[in-house]
Order: C-alpha cells, then sequence, then structure tokens
C-alpha cells in the first residue's frame, strides 16, 4: 500500500524561501500542532515566509551546495522527532549566457539542483525506511524532457534530478515510503521574473495545489498544468534541427 498524506504532522522544505514550497505547505491540512521545518541560507526571509503558514515554523540553516554537511543536517533532523514529509524544493535558475562565461558558476548550479538533492536525499531516504512510513516530494521540471540551447545547464540538472527521483522512487519501493515527481512547465513567479511566461505558463499556488491533492492520492508523477505531460510527449518528436532553432 502506498504511503498517502491528507494531514503531515512534520514536514522538512528543503529550500525553505521556495514559492513553489510555501504554496504547498498553504494547501495541506495540517492538524493542530503540526510543524514545518525551513532549511535554506536565508534565515530572517524563512521566517517571514512562515509568518501565514498553518504549520509551527522552526528555520534551520541549510546550503544545498554544502555536501559534506547533509547527512549531519539530516540525522539531526529526524533526532528530534519522526517526519512525514520532506519537500526538496532548493533550485536555480541562472541565465544560459552568463553560465556560458562563468562555468564555475554553472557548476554551482549543478550542486543545488542537482548534487545536493542527491546527498540530501539519500540521508532523508534512510530515515524514512527506518521509519517505514513518509514522503518525499522532488520538484523536477519539464525542462528535463529535452535539453534547450537557451537553458541547457539547468536542463542537464533536472534530467538528472528527474532520474534519481524515479530510481529512488523505486528503490522505496515496498518499504513503505512514496517519493512523488513534481513536472512543472513554466510557473510565473520570483525564479522566472523578466522572463516572458512560455507556453501553458502556471502558478506557485496552481503547483500546490495539484501537488496537495496528489499527496492524498497515489500517484508517483505529476505534471502541472496537467496537460504538460502531452506537451512533453509532443517536444520529444520535434526534429532536431528544428528544436535547435527554438529561441528559448
Ligand atoms: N519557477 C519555475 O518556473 C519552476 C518550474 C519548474 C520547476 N521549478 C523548480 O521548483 C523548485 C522551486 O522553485 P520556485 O519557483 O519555488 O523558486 P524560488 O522561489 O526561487 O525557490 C528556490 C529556493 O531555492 C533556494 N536555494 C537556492 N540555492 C540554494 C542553496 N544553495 N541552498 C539552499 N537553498 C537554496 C532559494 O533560496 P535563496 O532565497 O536563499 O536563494 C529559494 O528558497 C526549484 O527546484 C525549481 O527549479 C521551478
Amino acid at each position: 500500500m502506498n504511503e498517502r498524506i491528507r494531514r503531515p504532522g512534520r514536514v522538512l522544505l528543503l529550500g525553505g524561501g521556495s514559492e513553489i514550497g510555501r504554496e504547498i505547505l498553504l494547501k495541506l491540512d495540517p492538524p493542530p500542532g503540526s510543524e514545518v521545518i525551513l532549511a535554506g541560507r536565508d534565515l530572517q526571509r524563512m521566517a517571514q515566509c512562515g509568518e501565514s503558514l498553518p504549520f509551527r515554523v522552526r528555520t534551520a540553516y541549510y546550503d544545498a551546495t554544502a555536501l559534506e554537511t547533509h547527512q549531519r543536517f539530516v540525522d539531526e533532523v529526524f533526532a528530534d522527532g519522526p517526519v512525514d514529509l520532506v519537500i526538496s524544493a532548493a533550485g536555480v535558475l541562472t541565465d544560459q549566457e552568463l553560465l556560458d562565461r562563468d562555468p564555475l558558476r554553472a557548476g554551482l548550479l549543478v550542486q543545488t539542483n542537482l548534487t545536493g538533492h542527491v546527498t540530501t536525499l539519500l540521508a532523508v531516504a534512510q530515515h524514512l525506511r527506518a521509519q517505514r512510513r513518509g514522503m518525499i516530494v522532488v520538484l523536477s521540471s519539464v525542462a528535463a524532457v529535452r535539453p534547450r540551447k537557451a537553458n541547457f545547464v539547468y536542463g542537464a540538472t533536472k534530467a538528472g534530478l528527474d532520474a534519481f527521483a524515479r530510481g529512488l522512487a523505486d528503490s522505496l519501493h515496498g518499504s513503505g515510503v512514496r517519493l512523488l515527481l513534481v513536472r512543472p512547465g513554466f510557473v510565473i513567479g520570483r525564479m522566472t521574473a523578466g522572463m516572458a511566461p512560455a507556453p501553458a505558463a502556471t502558478t506557485a499556488a496552481a503547483v500546490g495545489a495539484a501537488v496537495a491533492t496528489a499527496l492524498a492520492g497515489s500517484a508517483s508523477v505529476v505534471w502541472v498544468p496537467r496537460r504538460m505531460g502531452a506537451l512533453a510527449t509532443a517536444m520529444r518528436l520535434i526534429p532536431r534541427p528544428l528544436w535547435r532553432k527554438l529561441p528559448r
């Protein structure tokens, strides 16, 4: 039987200031006294973000690029009690032209969007397996479907993260722990500020609602909007000479 989460009592949000993460939390219906740990670099901003959440809020310092700290960080969170839901939302989207000029920055983006999720979620999985229950939400993207020249480093991190998450989900099968992989299209908000919305653009609130619904069901993958799944199939079929002409 797959884990279903309707009313989580203890939640860890990695990337604690994430707009999408916040909208997921707002759509949940936690029982009284529930706790969320907002984990990220900017403690002040996260404390502000936490003010209107339906949870008791704790903030904790977490840097997705500080790989050597992740096992200890996760051990400490679980030492304080069981965790029902872990949302892995840390991420950066940087203009490809900037990355072309600054390969080190591209490497740090890979650490944030991929490697840090691997080191953190493997540590999380150890504890959830021991609990024999719990849920992990991983924020992939439609960018994982096919690399585009306009953001291929970001796309490569999401493709890697998506593959990692599918493999982890399979390895957790039967353990009582479930992983929900979320593939939003373009989300209008802080991360995409200044960019013209792509076709089928959505909002963080819509992603939050879709994730809350999926957590209460049994899905392993959710596209937002739902028709993005069909669009992704079409994207895979576009001949490469045409694909490389896409402006973004
Ligand atoms: N927005 C979109 O169009 C879209 C579409 C598909 C998927 N996604 C994915 O959804 C996730 C959430 O995105 P969002 O839209 O909610 O963007 P967001 O509001 O910018 O949230 C991203 C979060 O990641 C945190 N972060 C960045 N680098 C970090 C690091 N080294 N250590 C710890 N935290 C770090 C940021 O914290 P700081 O404030 O400290 O930088 C921020 O809180 C990301 O993984 C993103 O790739 C977004």
